[in-house]
């Protein structure tokens, strides 16, 4: 059976760099304080006439000049974000359109911050049953046109940034008969009832965005952050577990790991529990912050331009949020 490659990866971060410093002019807190408590020391924000589609389409040709596929060859575009150019049409048609990717179709996925991964197992998907040869995955957000400016509890954490990948269908080589190599498994899970713990309550259909809602920040992103902290841990690690289990493995068969960038204290307790060395996952949120859908494939695509998969190594990815929406992946690169 083919099964789905990743072949190409690409990222992209605004220029402009926000440091903890620059956060300390704007609301009570400490460099000191964002350090300690997420592990983050600076982040990117978009110029103000960059849009999520600009990020995304950045990020996605470095994916397809790694991958050697023309945007002209892509059969799909699957964006994970919750930060589109605008409600209507998605951010993957305005993608679609400045790549010039004429035979994709294209839609986004939202995710929150669990965009890219779901995006990622979207797209497997058609790929794996052979309805397209060549699709794109994006994970693009613009967190900081969302943020509160006045709310230290949750302005520090987030940053700008877009994550692509290229997937293509391959069949398995002679020598991976015993250990496939490709995209083993997604796992996604949901839990509505959470909402609340992460939101952005004015700007749909319920709540739409009036003065009087915009005079009480209700256009602006909310959270439970020690809820979110505590579900998250517990999440990400019974997720891998499963996703590893259905391939019978277990965490010592582990090489890297690629996850959501939220906060260090967050992923240093999940390799803990995991019992997954902390060497083993990669970590780029101390100067990127938390990208949302972008930080996995971002996250990819650093680990492989510095060198780091080797072939035939495992991966496991992980990412968590709004939603609650959450879910795993084991690759075998
Ligand atoms: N600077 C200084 N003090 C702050 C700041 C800040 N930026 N933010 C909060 N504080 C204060 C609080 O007001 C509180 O003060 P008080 O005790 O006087 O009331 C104190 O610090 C402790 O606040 P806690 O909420 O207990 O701090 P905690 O250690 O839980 O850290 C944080 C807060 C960083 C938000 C943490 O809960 C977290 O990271 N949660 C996960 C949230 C997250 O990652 N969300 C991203 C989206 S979802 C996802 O990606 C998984």
């Amino acid at each position: 059976m083919a099964r789905t490659h990743i072949i190409g990866t690409g990222s992209y971060a605004p220029a402009q760099v926000l440091t903890n410093q620059d956060l300390e002019r704007l609301v009570d807190t400490s460099d000191a304080w964002i350090r300690e408590r997420t592990g983050i020391q600076e982040r990117r924000q978009a110029a103000p006439d960059e849009a999520t589609s600009d990020l995304a389409v950045q990020a996605s040709r470095h994916a397809l000049e790694m991958a050697g596929v023309a945007p002209g060859d892509l059969d799909l575009i699957v964006v994970g974000t919750v930060t589109a150019d605008m409600p209507m049409p998605s951010c993957a048609a305005l993608v679609q359109a400045k790549l010039g990717a004429k035979r994709a179709f294209a839609f986004d996925v939202s995710a929150a911050c669990a965009g890219g991964l779901y995006a990622l197992s979207v797209a497997d998907q058609f790929v794996r049953t052979g309805q397209v040869k060549r699709a794109l995955v994006v994970g693009a957000d613009l967190l900081t046109r969302a943020v509160d400016w006045t709310d230290r509890n949750t302005c520090v954490l987030f940053g700008d940034g877009a994550g692509a990948l290229v997937l293509g269908a391959e069949p398995d080589a002679e020598d991976d008969a015993m250990a496939p190599r490709g995209i083993l498994s997604t796992h996604l899970r949901t839990d509505g009832e959470l909402a609340n713990l992460l939101c952005i309550p004015a700007g749909g259909s319920r709540t739409p965005v009036t003065a009087d809602n915009v005079d009480a920040n209700l256009h602006k992103l909310k959270m439970n952050g020690k809820e979110v902290f505590r579900f998250a841990v517990r999440a990400l690690v019974e997720s891998t577990q499963a996703s590893l289990g259905v391939h019978g493995m277990d965490t010592t068969q582990v090489d890297h790991v690629i996850a959501h960038q939220a906060n260090l204290r967050i992923l240093e307790a999940v390799m803990e529990r995991l019992e997954i060395p902390k060497e083993k996952c990669w970590l780029n949120l101390h100067k990127y912050g938390n990208t949302s859908s972008a930080s996995l494939p971002m996250s990819l695509d650093e680990a492989q331009r510095a060198g780091r998969l080797k072939r035939g190594d495992v991966i496991a990815m992980m990412a968590i949020g709004a939603g609650m929406a959450w879910g795993s992946a084991v690759v075998r690169w």
